[in-house]
């Protein structure tokens, strides 16, 4: 087995003609790491992986596969395995001969190649089909053909580029434990290409959550989900109310904010750790209570959405519109006056958006 080595890039700066798509992007991978990029269509996540394999020139910045700098390679010398979307399988190769392909290339001999090619076969569970041609396989035993050839070549660095989003919503699931388990077992650093959260959460050591070619934040899945950084990271991952406040008054642990239409709230920074004098108050659904008591922010509610353990409520307020749960025991009903109280434990305080 290749020794993995961790992957470095720093600072990377990369054009298509006079459109910057990635903008100083910096991005640690330890050594048998599987991070994920996650972001929306155009972000640069494509664009990052052909920066790494070569085909792709930056304007600026440096890749390093441990020692080694990979900019000074070309694409075939650098020794990366590649899973795309599209399988990218030469159709008048025999299932067996695609996994050996990679092999030949290497100067391997002929029977070491099929020796190496049964067994990465046999480990993604497709000995039976090594004499058929991809024309002959379903859309996952072509997706696992084109895993065994990545794998076989033991690359120190294997990518992989949405590929599971050709796979029905089953096999997705099944194939990325697959993946997950293959490259658990081989140590392989892995980037890993998604606009799928919960593939990449559930796949993943850590996520980089990518925006316009940055990275908002890069955490493990469960940081993200409980901790975002940013605004938004905090919307990417189900933080829905986001209400912008400044501190009025300190007294001690407890604080004072105000926010548009002269609302105020006293929060306690014991539960939600330092407050800054200009920040968010970020909260799902479940973190803010509707309540009949008046204490938090007056709102006047309106559709209310049964959601099996709890009632979702759409509420009006001074700051905006709000998505607030309320429990189901003497639900409210739209038009009714209430308040909405932050449940602590499960808000955010995020710095505050530049206007
Ligand atoms: N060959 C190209 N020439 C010019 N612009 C390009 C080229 N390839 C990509 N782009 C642009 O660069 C930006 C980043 O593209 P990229 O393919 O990296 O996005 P992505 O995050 O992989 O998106 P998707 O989820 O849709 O695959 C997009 O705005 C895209 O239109
Ligand atoms: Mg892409």
């Amino acid at each position: 087995m290749t020794q993995a080595a961790p992957l470095t890039i720093a600072n990377l700066t990369a054009h298509y003609g006079k459109t910057k798509v990635l903008d100083d992007l910096s991005l640690d991978i330890g050594a048998g790491e599987l991070v994920s990029l996650l972001g929306a269509s155009g972000c640069g996540k494509t664009t990052t992986l052909r920066l790494i394999a070569g085909f792709l020139k930056p304007t600026s910045g440096t890749i390093r596969l441990g020692p080694q700098d990979l900019s000074a390679l070309p694409a075939h010398k650098r020794n990366i395995g590649l899973v795309f979307q599209n399988y990218a399988l030469f159709p008048h190769l025999s299932v067996l001969e695609n996994v050996a392909f990679g092999l030949k290339q290497r100067g391997m001999s002929g029977s070491e190649r099929t020796r190496a090619a049964k067994s990465m076969l046999e480990r993604v569970g497709l000995t039976a089909l090594g004499d058929r041609l991809p024309s002959a396989l379903s859309g996952g035993q072509r997706q696992r053909v084109a895993l065994a050839r990545a794998l076989v070549i033991e690359p120190p660095l294997l990518m992989f580029d949405e590929p599971l989003s050709n796979l029905d919503a089953k096999l997705r699931v099944d194939m990325r434990v697959e993946i997950r388990q293959l490259q658990r077992a081989n140590g392989t650093t892995s980037v890993f290409v998604t606009h799928d959260q919960e593939e990449a959460f559930s796949i993943s050591d850590r996520v980089a959550i990518m925006d316009a070619g940055r990275i908002r934040q890069l955490d493990t899945p469960e940081v993200l989900y409980q901790r975002p950084a940013n605004a938004f990271v905090a919307r990417f991952v189900g933080f829905e109310n986001l209400i912008p406040l400044n501190v009025t008054a300190r007294d001690g642990e407890m604080i004072e904010a105000s926010g548009a239409g002269g609302v105020s709230l006293k929060l306690s920074q014991k539960a939600l750790g330092e407050i800054p004098d200009d920040f968010i108050l970020a909260t799902r659904p479940e973190g803010l209570r509707v309540v009949a008591e008046e204490t938090g922010l007056p709102c006047t509610l309106g559709l209310r959405t049964y959601l099996g353990r709890t009632y979702h409520y759409q509420a009006e307020t001074a700051v905006g519109a709000l998505t607030a749960s309320g429990p189901l025991t003497q639900p409210l009903s739209p038009g009714d006056r209430a308040w909405l109280t932050p449940v602590a434990e499960q808000c955010c305080i995020l710095p505050a958006e530049p206007a």
